[in-house]
């Protein structure tokens, strides 16, 4: 199968940028994951990124969906991404395993980072299955830096887990768990015990996996545990059940946003076209700029600190606090 190749399109309203890229190379990467990596049809360098950095794929169907680079950032030519297959998803992880093939375009959206690697004395990785592949680019990078590092590995079984040959050249650091072999991932024996302000946690994989980790390091010091989920957290009630009036800083103009209707949803009536992907408060496409008020904010993506902050908003899910937000839209 092969697409048309169309021109880049200029950026998207929200910061995010759209390019046609080839499919170079797709192989196995585990039981039930595949590796795709992809290029400018042009042969033109890709937008750089950081360990961390997700694209979105946009797939014919319009179905867009969120992976982590996992190649080497150094590379200004290339992307790696890994793709599970989804047995319950809504097709585009199908699409990917089944009907996408080498040579074909793709549209990608990014790169994006909601998982930025900060500097750290030491590095604790945790990983659940494909969870690891934001790690990888993460571990390459502390290794670059000199940086201490550990990672924990779990997977249903050996095979399904990618990379582990990769991995296998950083004996000593890294502790393989299949669930098949070991039970479930050795938490306690991990995180419990005092705080270790010394060492960052980067914990990516299923929410259980991201609860269980957060729950570990409840009694750790703010900013120590980043995660990174692509499937939402449980949402709460929001914060105002009344209507509220956003202004579009640079429309100059302004609209109501009803309970029941999205930020993303009213500012699109407006004839605002803000890029979205998940629209579940997980991937970052539709971060926008607050200006003035206080964003309730709903979101699965920001820590703790950027949430007092208040500077940003993923429209898809935030609302707001007050009876009115100003964004800089
Ligand atoms: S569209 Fe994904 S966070 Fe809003």
């Amino acid at each position: 199968m092969s697409l048309t190749a169309s021109p880049d399109p200029p950026p998207e309203p929200g910061g995010s940028s759209r390019n046609t890229l080839r499919v170079e190379r797709k192989s196995k990467a585990a039981d039930g994951v595949v590796g795709l990596t992809l290029v400018h049809p042009g042969g033109r360098r890709l937008p750089d990124w950081a360990p961390g950095a997700h694209i979105d794929l946009i797939l014919p169907s319009g179905v867009t969906r969120q992976y982590s680079l996992c190649g080497d950032r150094w590379d200004a030519y290339s992307y790696r991404i890994a793709v599970l297959r989804e047995p319950g998803g809504r097709g585009g992880s199908a699409y990917v395993h089944d009907e996408l093939e080498q040579g074909d375009l793709v549209d990608v959206g990014g790169p994006r980072n909601n998982f930025p690697l900060v500097p750290s004395e030491e590095y604790l990785f945790i990983a659940g299955g494909i969870g690891v592949t934001p790690l990888l680019p993460m571990i390459r990078q502390a290794e670059l830096l000199g940086v201490d590092w550990t990672l924990l590995y779990g997977g249903r079984t050996r095979d399904s887990m990618a990379f582990t040959d990769e991995l296998g050249a950083h004996e000593g650091r890294v502790t393989l768990a299949p669930q098949d072999e070991c039970g479930l991932l050795a938490l306690p024996a991990w995180l419990d015990g005092p705080p270790r302000p010394r060492t960052k946690v980067y914990a990516c994989g299923p929410g259980r996996l991201l609860e269980a980790v957060g729950a570990r390091c409840a009694h750790w010091p703010a900013g120590l545990l980043r995660t990174e989920r692509f499937v939402p957290s449980v949402p709460r009630a929001p914060v105002r059940d009344e209507a509220f009036e956003v202004e579009l800083a640079r429309q100059a103009t302004s609209v109501t946003v009803e309970p029941g209707v999205t930020v993303l949803e009213a500012v699109r009536t407006a004839g605002v076209n803000v890029l979205s992907s998940c629209e579940q408060g997980t991937c970052g496409t539709c971060e926008t700029g607050v200006l003035a008020g206080r964003p309730d904010q709903r979101d699965s993506i920001l820590d703790d600190g950027e949430r007092a902050a208040g500077d940003c908003m993923f429209i898809c899910v935030s609302r707001s606090c007050g009876p009115t937000l100003i964004l800089d839209l």
